[in-house]
């Protein structure tokens, strides 16, 4: 029965294992590489990934070159890279593990109510990581870092989705 609980409380959306200091810096420092280019790395997410481009009205099956130099397109990058930008300034600090419980929630909640599956949130991680490694000083020891915060969160938030 313990046993059991133990286990509940393992997948009741605890993180499984928080960053290092020293991870956690390797994260903050290569994203503060990117964290500005809002609207290059969400051009980077559609051109890769037209099936999450098509989920939204405003921009479905339009070309993300001319998409790109629009105020709406920027809104919207500015948005998603600005909620990454949230959780990459929390991490590394346990008592900021209540802080991204939230936050993450609400991205869940928001988005299962648009229907956005586990493996469209799992392209788009794809996609981030691809960018990050093509635009950041990148190493065996930057990937391991954002693999082990990436697993983090999206455990969570596949917990709530
Ligand atoms: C993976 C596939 C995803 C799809 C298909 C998707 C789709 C959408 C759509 C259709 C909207 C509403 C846009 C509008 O108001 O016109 C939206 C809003 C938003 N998305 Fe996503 N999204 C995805 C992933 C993400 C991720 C990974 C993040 C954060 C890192 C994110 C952050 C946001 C935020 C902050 C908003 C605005 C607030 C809200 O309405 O919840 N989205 N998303």
């Amino acid at each position: 029965m313990k046993f059991f609980a133990v286990l509940a409380l393992c997948v009741v959306g605890a993180i499984a294992s928080p960053l290092s200091a020293d991870q956690a810096n390797l994260v903050q420092s290569s994203w503060a590489q990117v964290r500005n280019n809002e609207v290059d790395i969400l051009a980077a997410v559609f051109t890769a990934n037209p099936d999450i481009q098509a989920r939204f009205p405003q921009f479905a099956g339009k070309d993300v070159a001319a998409l790109k130099d629009t105020a709406a397109f920027a809104t919207h990058a500015g948005r998603i890279v600005g909620f990454v930008s949230e959780l990459v300034a929390l991490i590394g600090n346990e008592s900021n593990a209540p802080a991204v419980n939230t936050l993450v929630g609400q991205l869940a909640a928001s988005h299962k109510a648009r229907g956005i599956s586990q493996a469209q949130f799992n392209e788009f991680r794809a996609s981030l990581v691809a960018y990050l490694q093509a635009n950041v000083s990148w190493g065996d020891n930057v990937a391991a870092a954002w693999t082990q915060g990436l697993d983090n969160i999206f455990g969570l938030l596949f917990s709530k989705l």
